[in-house]
């Protein structure tokens, strides 16, 4: 059966990845006020679509936009579900073991649930940061990993008094380093142009080579009591998890606040939305989810009902707790946003 939405009374300690530390602060939401009759999110009424834009290439304008409403994200009560702690929190706890059912923990990764989870984790951070500077047609940029341009941290993440910059990230991503999807932790590429090809290569592969039916693209099936038969989607594998080990700390760095030994931020679920530019490069993989659809042959949506009807819980942009279903999440037009076009290159990039 499908999941149900996460049990907050049940919500816990979290776990860091790759450890047995505990996380030293609670990474559980908020306790909404009626907590058994939390209702289903219905998509709002679109007046006008959110068009999400290529992050290398925005202007002055959106950037000050960006940075504004993010800096008052910062601001927030901590309290506040809509504050940034409180939204990275929910990665944290989705991610982490903080929710379980039963025995089970709940883990969003490594199966069919990592698409439609982020992609309503993204829509409510979105609105969140379009009403904290009351633009209701505001959009994430989208960090476009898959074009050659797009291969380096996009600038306006590395500008150090900015609310979009991470302190805790890994310095050899800094001034357009570019990175190497196969192997994120090398800090000196010696011949850019065969990286780009190789990253090229391997987004084929993810897209094309191995990703020719839905199950291969999202990910292993995963149904309440069954959590074991872990399986990450193609995307997911590579590029997604190079993108994050890559901007995430090595072992070991004391970047002034203390050692860091889990790859903090971006390398670590519990503390990988920690980093603003989490979200930018989160609604790449989700524009890859689009456009992986539109490729043809069996790319399509999965029709299980044990994927449509399981469930997450978000608090929206007013404060509000909903659950919301995967199966409402499959067009990004009903939901309200859309991607700016892009060129595909690694479409002419088979192996
Ligand atoms: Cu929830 Cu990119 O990880």
């Amino acid at each position: 059966s499908p999941i149900p939405a996460p049990d907050l009374k049940s919500c816990s300690k979290a776990t860091k990845t790759g450890s047995k530390d505990v996380v030293e602060y609670s990474c559980c939401p908020p306790t909404p006020k009626e907590l058994n009759n939390i209702p289903y999110y219905n998509l709002p009424p679109m007046s006008k679509l959110r068009k999400r834009p290529v992050a290398q290439d925005v202007t002055k304008e959106y950037i000050a936009k960006y940075e504004l409403a993010t800096k008052r994200m910062k601001e927030l009560d901590k309290d506040d579900p809509r504050s940034f702690m409180q939204q990275a929190n929910i990665h944290c706890a989705y991610c982490n073991g903080a929710y379980k059912f039963g025995d089970e923990v709940l883990q969003v990764h490594n199966s069919w649930f990592f698409f439609p989870f982020h992609r309503w984790y993204l829509y409510f951070y979105e609105r969140i940061l379009g009403k904290l500077i009351d633009d209701p047609t505001f959009a994430l940029p989208y960090w476009n990993w898959d074009h050659p341009k797009g291969m380096r941290l996009p600038p306006m993440f590395d500008r150090e008094t900015t609310p979009l910059y991470d302190a805790r990230r890994n310095p050899h991503v800094r001034n357009g380093t570019i990175i190497d999807f196969n192997s994120p932790r090398d800090e000196v590429i010696t011949n850019v142009g065969q990286t780009v090809t190789n990253n090229l290569t391997l987004m084929y592969r993810s897209m094309i080579t191995n990703a020719a039916c839905p199950l291969q693209f999202f990910g292993a099936r995963y149904v309440l009591g069954n959590n074991d038969s872990k399986g990450q989607g193609t995307i997911e594998n590579i590029p997604h998890t190079p993108v994050h080990i890559w901007a995430g700390t090595v072992k070991n760095t004391d970047l002034g606040g203390g050692k860091l030994s889990l790859g903090e931020d971006m390398g670590n679920f519990y503390s990988a939305s920690l980093d603003p530019v989490f979200y930018c490069h989160h609604a790449n993989v989700d524009r890859m989810w689009k456009v992986w659809k539109g490729l043809g042959g069996k790319r399509r949506d999965i029709i299980d009902p044990d994927w449509l009807n399981s469930e997450f819980f978000f608090y929206d942009e007013n404060k509000n707790p909903y659950r919301v279903r995967v199966g409402d999440c499959l067009d990004t037009k009903k939901m309200g946003y859309d991607y700016a076009p892009a060129a595909i290159p690694w479409i002419n990039f088979r192996p």
